[in-house]
């Protein structure tokens, strides 16, 4: 859900409140929105979204405290102009996991703690939180955000891990490692950006299963299928197929329970923005 379309179009928020039960915030939750400046809170638009789920009998996807990116500008400049010690910044990051966590203790279903902790290749991503909270950081911040809200769901959510891959087996392997060590984490997020230029990720099923077998719930949580635009019949069939494929494998797995559009309409979805010359790739059109 767009915060800004929510609060200015009501086609938009009449489609939001009648055609789903669950919602997720797609940048009101995200650490440079909740804290502009360091210890100053802006809750506003994901208290908004939450009021909203509230009000219409709807689940909440908290997303999300540990992601590479939208990090605050006062962190991250903060950080590359030396202006905190190492110290401080692990306080910095842990004090976000817990802040963001208790303020919306008990009204989240599923938490997406850590989002995109890995390369393509199933290396770890490099980033500000690997590099300052050290190597087990991801196991450290599932802890943090489940005693700040034993309630919700916590998960490892990313992209390209909906077929067997080195990027999904290296997820499989962290989470399994966490699970064995009684790490609070209990599902994995398949975004599933998917694109009609590209084959049907390869092994979906499969992957759905192993991660069902460490006892994970399975939650498809940023569902898009792109078209490069003009489109075309031959295009729509194959968008059809990938979204019956994402449907079917789904619900073929007990433990995939729960499935995200990551925006619902061409018009306000984030896709046309980041890839030149594709769109079409929600349900609803530009016109709703
Ligand atoms: O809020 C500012 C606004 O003040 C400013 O005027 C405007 C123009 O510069 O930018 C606005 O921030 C934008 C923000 O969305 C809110 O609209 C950022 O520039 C823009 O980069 C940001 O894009 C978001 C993107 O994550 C950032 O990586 C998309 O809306 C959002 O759909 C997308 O979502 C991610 C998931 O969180 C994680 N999985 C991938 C997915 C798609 O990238």
């Amino acid at each position: 859900i767009n915060a800004e379309v929510l609060a200015s179009d009501q086609r938009y928020a009449a489609i939001a409140a009648t055609e789903f039960n669950s919602v997720t915030a797609e940048n009101a939750m995200k650490w440079e929105s909740v804290e502009p400046a360091q210890g100053e809170y802006d809750w506003g638009q994901a208290d908004e979204l939450v009021e909203f789920a509230m009000k219409n009998d709807q689940a909440v996807r908290g997303h999300t405290q540990v992601w590479h990116s939208q990090m605050p500008t006062w962190l991250t400049a903060g950080i590359k102009d030396g202006d905190f010690s190492r110290a401080e910044v692990r306080a910095i990051m842990k004090n976000h996991v817990v802040q963001v966590t208790k303020h919306f203790k008990g009204k989240i279903r599923q938490w997406d703690v850590v989002n995109e902790a890995f390369n393509d290749s199933g290396t770890e991503r490099h980033s500000l939180w690997r590099e300052y909270l050290g190597k087990d950081y991801i196991a450290n911040v599932f802890r943090w955000a489940h005693e700040a809200d034993p309630e919700a769901k916590l998960f490892y959510n990313d992209f390209g891990i909906e077929g067997i891959n080195p990027k999904s087996d290296a997820v499989y392997d962290l989470l399994k490692k966490l699970r064995a060590g009684e790490v609070p984490v209990e599902g994995v997020g398949l975004q599933a950006h998917l694109g009609t230029q590209h084959p049907f990720p390869d092994g979906y099923e499969e992957n759905l299963k192993r991660f069902a077998d460490l006892g994970l719930e399975i939650s498809l949580t940023e569902v898009d299928v792109r078209i490069e635009l003009p489109l075309t019949s031959a295009k729509v069939a194959t968008q059809t197929s990938h979204y019956k494929a994402i449907l079917k494998g789904c619900l073929a797995v007990p433990a995939c329970n729960y499935i995200t559009l990551w925006g619902f309409d061409d018009r306000n979805s984030w896709m046309p923005g980041w890839f030149d010359g594709e769109g079409s790739a929600t349900p609803f059109d530009a016109k709703y």
